[in-house]
């Protein structure tokens, strides 16, 4: 997998840009991880400080420059709202593997968002990343993650029993997977 610098891609689709994000959204960013309809099945509680957004922010900038993860504001075109954020992370070069993340302002669920941007950042993936395999780690109550997961063709790969432990909540966790191989079959309209 080749080294990349992110701090300057931008992803468009027909309603959204995808980008990185600057200070200017912590306000915004703040929103999103303190509501707890969106934080429910995170990895943390919802956030108390709009301080951890500007720190987020920063660590992306350091991170996005020498290509140690990618995140993407998540900004609609119409109107320019921010609508959340999706990335790739946990690189690992000599597997070409990653581990996608994604998450939509409530108000913005059931619209469709998330598998837009979703379908342009694992193209992106594939392609210009060379990864060989995308998972995601996520919550078996989280209804909505796993139906966008198995939407963009992610299969199933186990069941993890008290994996994470969220404040004082004990959680399991599924693990799904996209392989290159699967992508590019589903890509080219070809049925297995
Ligand atoms: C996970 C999350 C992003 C899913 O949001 P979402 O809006 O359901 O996701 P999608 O973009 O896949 O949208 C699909 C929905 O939009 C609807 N939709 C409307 N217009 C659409 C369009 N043009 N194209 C596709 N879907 C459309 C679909 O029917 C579907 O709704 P339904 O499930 O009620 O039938 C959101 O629930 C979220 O942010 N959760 C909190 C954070 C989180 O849990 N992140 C994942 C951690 S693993």
């Amino acid at each position: 997998m080749p080294t990349h610098t992110f701090e300057k891609v931008n992803l468009h689709t027909e309603r959204l840009l995808l980008r990185p994000l600057t200070q200017a959204d912590a306000p915004d960013l703040y929103e999103l991880r303190s509501d707890p309809r969106v934080m429910r099945y995170h990895s943390t509680t919802p956030w108390q400080s709009i301080a951890l957004a500007q720190a987020l922010i920063q660590r992306d900038q350091k991170a996005m420059a020498e290509g140690e993860y990618l995140r993407f504001g998540i900004q609609r075109l119409s109107d320019g709202k921010f609508l959340g954020s999706c990335g790739l992370f946990n690189l690992d070069q000599q597997c070409r593997r990653a581990e996608i993340g994604y998450e939509l302002n409530f108000a913005a669920w059931g619209f469709g968002y998330m598998h837009e941007a979703l379908v342009e950042l694992i193209a992106f993936g594939f392609t210009e990343m060379s990864l060989n395999r995308i998972e995601a780690d996520v919550d078996p109550r989280n209804a909505r993650s796993v139906l966008s997961l198995e939407r963009l063709a992610f299969q199933k790969e186990g069941h993890l029993r008290e994996c994470w432990i969220v404040g004082d909540e004990v959680c399991d966790s599924l693990v799904y997977g996209l392989l290159l191989s699967e992508w590019q079959t589903k890509k080219s309209g070809v049925e297995k």
